[in-house]
């Protein structure tokens, strides 16, 4: 087992706070962590059919070497359990087996269990501490990190949802060898974002290191998912409620949405962002933001990972435009973009003319 790292993330004015914990090959540790630190906690280790059969028996045997009391409660895979009725089934089960408020929920999974996990923990008998375990690359670099949680709504992703900040965050990146390849590149897309809003350096090393990121070499990746969560950590303690500087993670996401809602979530997250990217590094080419170098720099890298950055041509342009105007960031129908100025440099609030989208969109096919 590697050292283990630590990042602090805490926020003002009443200091709270949490670490998020890295390390390889380490889920005695997690158990060791939770036994000191939580005592005399009931644990209700929440994961997906899959993980379920991974990883939660392990950790649920961990904890009973510990004598700590843990039951596992599992649901089916997928965006559709992000539901109120998941939700509602999974609420009964932790009432049946007697769980109250000195409940700690560990949401052990990719994003549709923090997510989900966050979000009863934050109901729960009015709140209940929650800790992140992410199992994918995604969840270990995004979703795990800052606090949202929610479910769908028929009417929309993530509409019924709090900040609700988990209390700890452990990062395991061995439970990446068991990722399809698919979720591992779904994942990169999201570190590749993060690098280009914020991180000129973090942007190089990936380019550097592509052949390294492809081998999923572990010491590697350690440092890499451990730079994106530094960055993210700094962006989320500053701005917690997405005020201003947060919306700098919306970067490839105002198109990358929209792509995703037209094609009914089948293109994963990931790959929707690293189209919206492309599009959006065009809009900025264009409004004489983005150099044609910096463009091409970014394009090559993605297409190298084979992350997409054209359009699917099934969806109709004028329907991404209609879903970029109802987009969280659009000011009275006018959409306004986070946008980058080079590599490295994040720009939140840049009003974007229709015609010029459209244009974009166009040369994205
Ligand atoms: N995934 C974007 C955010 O956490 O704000």
């Amino acid at each position: 087992m590697s050292r283990k790292q630590k990042i602090s993330i805490t926020f003002p004015p009443v200091k709270y706070g949490y670490d998020i914990t890295l390390g390889n090959g380490f889920l005695e540790v997690i158990a060791g962590d939770i036994k000191r630190n939580f005592p005399n906690k009931k644990l209700a280790i929440l994961s997906d059919n899959n993980v379920s059969a991974i990883y939660a028996s392990k950790l649920k045997s961990a904890f009973d070497e510990r004598e700590l009391h843990s039951i596992i409660i599992s649901f089916p895979a997928g965006e559709k359990s992000k539901s109120s009725a998941t939700k509602e089934l999974i609420e009964s089960k932790m009432i049946k087996n007697g769980f109250d408020r000195s409940t700690i929920l560990l949401a052990l999974g990719g994003g549709v269990t923090g997510d989900l996990g966050g979000y009863i923990a934050a109901t729960f008998m009015r709140g209940i501490p929650f800790i992140q375990i992410p199992t994918s690359l995604l969840a270990m670099v995004d979703s795990s990190i800052g606090g949202k949680v929610a479910i769908n709504h028929p009417m929309g992703k993530n509409l019924i949802g709090a900040f609700y900040q988990p209390r700890a965050v452990y990062i395991d990146v061995s439970m990446l060898k068991t990722l399809p390849v698919r979720e591992y590149y779904n994942g990169l897309a999201e570190i590749i974002k993060t690098a280009l809003i914020e991180d000129k350096r973090l942007f190089e090393s990936i380019i550097k290191n592509k052949i390294l990121i492809s081998d999923r070499s572990d010491r590697f990746l350690l440092k890499l998912i451990m730079e994106s969560c530094r960055i993210k950590g700094r962006i989320v303690m500053e701005d917690e409620k997405e005020s201003g500087k947060r919306k700098l993670l919306n970067y490839g996401h105002t198109i990358g949405h929209a792509i995703e809602i037209l094609t009914g979530f089948s293109i994963p997250h990931g790959f929707c962002v690293s189209i919206g990217m492309n599009v959006e590094n065009i809009i900025a080419y264009k409004m004489g933001i983005l150099g044609f170098d910096d463009y091409l720099k970014i394009n090559e890298i993605l297409r190298y990972f084979n992350l997409p950055v054209k359009i699917p041509s099934k969806i109709n342009l004028n329907e991404i435009l209609k879903k970029v105007r109802i987009d969280k960031k659009s000011i009275n129908s006018v959409p306004f973009f986070t946008l980058i100025r080079g590599i490295g440099l994040g720009s939140i609030d840049n009003a974007v003319e229709e015609d010029l989208i459209l244009e974009a969109l166009g040369e994205s096919r």
